[in-house]
């Protein structure tokens, strides 16, 4: 009986709360966003963001090679405003190609010099929002139990003992998986990156679509080594599954997780807004408020303490502006499917 006449009261509430909720969006106006990083981060963003300033967000999740390929088709009649995060390279190629809109924000001293650097290379098409190092994700228990050492260094993952243990993201959706091209071949030359490709491609057990793809699997014990970001190990074992992170002893490679304004946004200055916001020191501990670690470009940001110590890491000197080019990306990534991916396993 009581159920009875509440249920419309109830369902009365719930519709004057989605108009109010509606109002609100519409004063606010709406914003649609590509997210490339993960589903926790956007969806925080999404719901504290919409809720402070009562726009719309509407949200996106693509891989960067996958959002950089919607940004190339939709050029003529953009539909995004705001493309966040992802690694840096596709978002200096998107710069080049004139997808996205110069903008100098007022707020870059307060940024890292790695972040004001990505600004100043495209053009001020993109900023740096945040950075993170190259490594191997691995099971700790899958690997006891096979009896496998923990793999140290890039040649490590050529043992035979490894075959069928590695997944590693395909280079022509994910950035993770090209940050990994781009740093063998700064590494070694393009030669011996690629005979070391073809190599690894044998004891390869998936490449999956998604950078992130990876570790998930490890952490869940379909494999027993990733090639990751290290910062994306934390939120696995957080979860409390049997993961951890090591970066390579030759060296290794960082992105600049980056942010671009799209050219001809139809929501321009809800996005130039949006932008300043992303900036700030606050909206950047969202990052590790939902479980990820990467660096917050941000110098007062906070840095949690499951953010990889870059400290204690052996990185090369990675050269964002020729690995970022247009030709050069689509190049390697081409030799990949082709010199690569097309090898039998
Ligand atoms: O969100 C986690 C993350 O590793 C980011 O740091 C990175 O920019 C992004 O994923 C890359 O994703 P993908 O390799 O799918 O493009």
């Amino acid at each position: 009986m009581i159920r009875r006449h509440l249920a419309p009261a109830l369902a009365g509430a719930a519709l004057l709360l989605a108009l109010g909720t509606n109002a609100r969006a519409q004063e606010g106006g709406q914003l649609n966003i590509i997210c490339s990083v993960q589903a926790e981060w956007c969806n925080m963003i999404q719901t504290v963001y919409g809720r402070t300033t009562g726009v719309k967000v509407n949200m996106s999740l693509k891989g960067s090679g996958e959002a950089l390929a919607q940004l190339i088709a939709e050029k003529a009649n953009p539909k995004t405003d705001i493309w966040f995060g992802g690694t840096g390279d596709p978002h200096l190629q998107a710069a080049e190609l004139g997808l996205t809109l110069e903008y100098k924000s007022p707020s870059l001293p307060q940024l890292h010099a790695w972040a004001q650097q990505q600004a100043q290379q495209s053009g001020y098409k993109t900023v740096g929002i945040y950075s993170g190092p190259l490594g191997f994700g691995y099971n700790t228990e899958l690997l006891a139990k096979k009896k496998l050492p923990v793999p140290r260094s890039w040649a490590d993952l050529l043992k035979p003992i490894y075959k069928n243990e590695i997944q590693v993201a395909n280079p022509a959706s994910s950035g993770t998986a090209y940050t990994m091209i781009a740093t063998l071949v700064q590494l070694w030359g393009e030669d011996k990156a690629f005979d070391y490709l073809k190599a690894l491609h044998k004891n390869i057990q998936t490449y999956t679509r998604s950078g992130t793809g990876p570790i998930k699997a490890v952490a869940r014990g379909e494999a027993s080594v990733s090639i990751s970001f290290v910062h994306d190990g934390p939120g696995e074992a957080l979860q409390g599954f049997p993961v951890a992170t090591i970066t390579p002893s030759e060296g290794t490679g960082a992105e600049i997780g980056s942010m671009s304004i799209i050219k001809g946004a139809r929501n321009l200055e809800a996005a130039k807004k949006f932008y300043e916001w992303a900036l700030t020191a606050p909206a950047q501990e969202l990052g590790a408020a939902a479980k990820q670690f990467q660096v917050p470009s941000n110098k007062s940001a906070k840095v949690d303490p499951h953010v990889p110590d870059f400290k204690k890491i052996k990185f090369i000197d990675y050269d964002y502006a020729k690995y970022g080019a247009s030709a050069e990306r689509k190049r390697l990534i081409g030799k990949w499917e082709k010199d690569v991916n097309s090898l039998p396993r």
